[in-house]
């Protein structure tokens, strides 16, 4: 596929196939992830990949209690709030692998950094016929102990971007982008 086709299409990605991922795919789509740059070139990517079926709903179930324990909750919007409350809801949506990029420590980068890499494999994902979609409402619990435990990352790692991946069930309608705004500085 052609880069800016990939890059115009790629959707955030809410329904999933009942199919794996291969793992060579999943190689590819990591390799692609780690050529994004980083501050004084650390590469401090630490990629978790998760495709236990029990291990994802586990992780669903413990991440919807953690935002609606926490202050995040009083600022949701009432539909979201109703949805996380409901407990078939599946943050994760039922999405066949979930890819955590931390970053093997805290420092004033680490989210740029992880980020930048995220944004690479989401493309890739989209470059190899795959759906995929970053989930915030599960990043505030990954960095607690026992979200990092799930994830085999270190405790001193900063899990910073939640990736779901599968085959996706439809190609969702583009959402619409507003006018940027731009300053021209100077001539
Ligand atoms: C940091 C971040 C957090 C997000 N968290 C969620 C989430 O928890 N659940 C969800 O369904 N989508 C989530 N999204 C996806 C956005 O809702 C989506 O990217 C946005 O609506 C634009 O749609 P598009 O990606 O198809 O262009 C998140 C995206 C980003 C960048």
């Amino acid at each position: 596929m052609e880069f800016e086709r990939a890059l115009y299409s790629r959707r955030a990605v809410r329904e999933y196939a009942d199919r794996p991922v291969d793992e060579a795919v999943l190689r590819q789509l990591i390799d692609a992830a780690i050529q994004a740059p980083s501050a004084v070139d650390e590469q401090p990517w630490i990629f978790s990949i998760v495709r236990d079926p029990i291990l994802l709903a586990r992780i669903s179930e413990a991440a919807k209690a953690h935002v609606l324990a926490g202050a995040l909750a009083r600022s949701l919007p009432e539909h979201l709030h109703d949805r996380l409350a409901d407990a078939n809801f599946d943050v994760l949506y039922h999405a066949p692998v979930l890819i955590v990029i931390s970053s093997a420590s805290p420092g004033p980068w680490a989210p740029i950094n992880c980020a930048l890499a995220a944004e690479n494999l989401m493309l890739a994902a989209r470059d190899a016929g795959l759906g995929s979609c970053w989930i915030g409402l599960v990043q505030d619990w990954l960095t607690t102990p026992e979200g990092k435990a799930a994830i085999g990352a270190p405790e001193t790692c900063l899990p910073v971007a939640p990736i779901i991946l599968g085959h996706p069930l439809n190609q969702p309608a583009p959402v619409a982008r507003k006018e940027p705004e731009i300053i021209w500085v100077g001539r």
